[in-house]
């Protein structure tokens, strides 16, 4: 596990995925087969690794990539490092014909995201890239009803991301990310970070994707740094995306770093039928069918009569729900292990890419692209 000093590394891929795994026991597979992860941790600074490992009770760890790679030990080589030094890792790792696992973007071109995922085809190795948004509790909940038909024909959807990053500049509030994020030549920026999540999201619950309209911004131009130092922002914090499906479905997601949040979650998405509509959060997921759709009347005179939001059913939780980075984990360990079908792989992940990039193209160009498919 490469990187996991970071941010997603610690959090969601060592302690909420791997070590979660370890604690339950292992991923029992069949009623004689149980996988068990005896992951190695690698990264540049031996006492951040040493402290990691003690922390979350791993017993390997080392400095030198290279020993681990050459070691028959390890199956997987999985990358939870900058964006920007994925494509170097991965080299590395196919090289030594491991199975490739890696955070979302693993490019920041297309052309680049493509070349990785042909590496590990052309190599044989398996390979899979993050999309944890797909296995979230609100979209599972949101998925079972629109598979059961309760939306009728999906009209539009409208996602609202984000949340407010704090600058640095104020003693008492800290910053909570790191600051390479608003950095493009570290590989920063909103729309390259949330572009991929939407592209597979869309693909995945909407139709394939046809054609973007973008608006990027940098609302904030300096921010200050891990270190105190105040520094320009050379990416976009804030990004306002168009996205029509080719099955005609209109997705508006706005995502931004500078935004206070009045809704029910960090992430909401209202997604509209026919026949039924949806508020999707990360947990939960709230219905309204076209027979408890109310009829309001515009009369800005009065308050308001109706209790919108009452109008709204919760749909309860019907199964246990885990952690969506280890339900994705535990899927490709079984890819690797007993060769399941594992489809959210380089290539597809390169399609994320490819939205990034186009979204960032429309905006400069001020104007409609089509995506093309890959
Ligand atoms: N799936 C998601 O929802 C999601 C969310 C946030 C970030 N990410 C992605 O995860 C990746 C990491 O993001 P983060 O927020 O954890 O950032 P981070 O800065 O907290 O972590 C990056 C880690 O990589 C390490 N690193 C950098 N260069 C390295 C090198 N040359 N060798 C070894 N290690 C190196 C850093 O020391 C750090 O530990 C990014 O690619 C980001 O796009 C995904």
């Amino acid at each position: 596990m490469n990187g996991v000093t970071g941010r997603m590394g610690t959090n969601q891929h060592l302690i909420r995925s791997i070590k979660a795994i370890s604690d339950q026991g292992g991923l029992k597979v069949s009623d004689d087969l149980t996988l068990m992860p005896d992951p190695i941790l690698t990264g540049r600074s031996h006492d951040k690794l040493a402290a990691l490992a003690a922390r979350t009770g791993v017993s390997k760890f080392t400095t030198d990539l290279d020993s681990a790679l050459a070691s028959p030990d390890y199956e997987i080589f999985f990358d939870a490092s900058g964006t920007l030094q994925r494509a170097g890792f991965i080299e590395r790792a196919v090289k030594a014909k491991k199975a490739i696992y890696c955070e979302k973007p693993t490019a920041v071109e297309t052309s680049e995201a493509l070349r990785l995922a042909k590496l590990c085809e052309d190599a044989g190795v398996k390979n899979g890239v993050v999309q944890d948004k797909l296995w979230l509790t609100g979209i599972r909940k949101f998925k079972l009803l629109r598979d059961q038909g309760f939306f009728g024909r999906i009209l539009s959807v409208r996602g609202e991301f984000g949340y407010w990053v704090f600058t640095g500049e104020h003693a008492d509030q800290p910053i909570q990310r790191p600051s390479w994020n608003y950095r493009k030549e570290d590989g920063g920026g909103i729309i390259v970070d949330m572009l991929c999540h939407w592209r597979y999201v869309i693909d995945n619950l909407f139709g394939p994707v046809k054609s973007v309209s973008c608006l990027g911004a940098t609302h904030l131009p300096k921010r200050v740094d891990e270190k105190g130092k105040t520094y320009d922002c050379t990416s976009d914090d804030a990004c306002y995306a168009t996205i029509e499906t080719e099955t005609g479905v209109v997705c508006q997601f706005n995502s931004s770093w500078t935004v206070r949040v009045r809704r029910d979650d960090l992430f909401t998405m209202q997604v509209d039928g026919t026949h039924g509509s949806a508020i999707v959060g990360l947990r939960k997921c709230w219905v309204q069918s076209l027979g408890s759709t109310p009829r309001p009347i515009w009369n800005p005179d009065i308050d308001q009569p109706i209790d919108f939001f009452g109008g709204w059913q919760e749909v309860p939780d019907c199964t246990t729900y885990d952690n969506a980075f280890k339900i994705q984990w535990e899927e490709f360990l079984k890819h690797v292990a007993l060769d399941t079908p594992f489809p959210w792989t380089l290539r597809e992940g390169a399609k994320g890419v490819q939205l990034a990039e186009l979204g960032l193209k429309s905006w400069e160009q001020r104007q409609w692209l089509d995506v093309p498919s890959l």
